[in-house]
């Protein structure tokens, strides 16, 4: 049986990622130390296959190390990398927590990985290394200069994940996300960080009454309607090209990096008009100011991701909005740790 490591399997994304890889037969190792990780997300996946949980920090590199070398791993090959910090505006009031998670936990990782001889990696960066876009939409040659420290981690990330591939030849795949939305349709998994910090399940909470929610945002920015443009993907489809990454290195692929998003961009106010019209409610809406390290507008080309792993993104942002809407009906208070 293929064996594969996943950390921070217990979280939103990594969670949904898990599910695709027990149904494709693969048996599945968790690294995660349940910080915004669940328990639950690993139980109500058990009946997909075997899953086996290492509770670990990545801060800590020695017991890292240990858990990777100590031969329960010796048939994986791929890690899929999802654990860390990611909000942008916990980053500009506490960085120390964005490098020590993130940029350290990963260079434990690289390490230990490197002495177990896992050979493939796939790791989630994020389009907030490229910073002010330049230019529309925006692909992986994009400058990327990163306007808060959640961004500069993932990119200090990406440069020593090339340093361990052109020194000790680790393979590697980098997916540079947008913003990731939406939830497994089944509810087996779905989004239990509470309070949520992402635009879209912050709307669908505060529209079906869970969580208080006011549309205050900065409408200055030069868009549509001056609110902030964001590109929308669903976690479904985004775990869909992990699993063509999984496939693509196993194969000898060589190691490249990938924008994950669907091309579109909506502004604030258009997401919140559709999880109005989704779920009937009206929202007060209150010009705010502009946070900082926030930028006026990103979108994705993800055309490499098409062309070399056959990724197009399918869900529509109402069929990702309804997910929500039936994951958070089942699980008002998100999953149990
Ligand atoms: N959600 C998005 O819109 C988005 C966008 C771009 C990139 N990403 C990246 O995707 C990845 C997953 O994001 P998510 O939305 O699933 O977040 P999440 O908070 O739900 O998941 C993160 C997981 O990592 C674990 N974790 C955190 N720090 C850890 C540490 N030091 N050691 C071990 N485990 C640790 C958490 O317990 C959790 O299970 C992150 O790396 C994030 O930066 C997410």
């Amino acid at each position: 049986m293929n064996e594969i490591l996943v950390t921070g399997g217990a979280g939103y994304i990594g969670s949904h990622a898990v599910k695709r890889l027990l149904k494709e037969n693969y048996k599945v190792h968790v690294l995660d130390n349940f910080t915004t990780g669940r328990r639950q997300a690993l139980e109500n996946l058990r009946k997909y296959g075997e899953i086996n949980v290492i509770e670990a920090d990545l801060r800590d590199g020695e017991k890292v190390k240990n858990a990777l070398t100590a031969g329960s791993l010796k048939n994986v090959s791929t890690v899929l990398h999802f654990a860390g910090v990611l909000s942008v505006s916990e980053s500009m009031q506490n960085p120390h927590k964005y490098f020590l998670n993130n940029l350290m936990g990963s260079v434990n990782l690289l390490e230990a990985v490197r002495e177990a001889g896992i050979k493939n990696i796939i790791f989630s960066s994020t389009c907030a290394t490229y910073g002010n876009s330049q230019y529309l939409p925006i692909d992986e040659e994009h400058p990327q200069n990163p306007t808060n420290p959640y961004g500069e981690s993932k990119l200090m990330v990406e440069k020593a994940i090339k340093w361990y591939s052109a020194l000790f030849g680790l393979k590697y795949v980098i997916f540079r996300y947008f913003n990731v939305f939406g939830s497994d349709p089944d509810c087996d998994v779905g989004y239990s960080s509470l309070p949520s910090v992402h635009l879209v399940q912050s709307a669908v909470r505060g529209a079906l009454g869970l969580s208080p929610f006011n549309v205050t945002c900065a409408d200055n920015f030069k868009t549509r309607d001056g609110t902030p443009v964001r590109d929308y993907v669903d976690v479904v489809d985004l775990v869909g090209a992990h699993f063509r990454a999984v496939k693509y290195l196993e194969k000898g692929g060589a190691s490249d990096i990938f924008n994950l998003g669907t091309g579109k961009g909506y502004t604030v106010y258009e997401i919140i008009d559709q999880v109005e019209k989704t779920i009937g409610n009206k929202f007060d809406r209150n010009p705010g100011e502009i946070r900082q390290g926030e930028y006026a507008e990103v979108y994705a080309n993800f055309d490499k991701a098409t062309a070399s792993l056959g990724w197009n993104p399918s869900t529509s942002l109402e069929t990702g909005i309804n997910n929500l809407v039936n994951w958070f009906k089942k699980y008002p208070e998100g999953l149990e740790n």
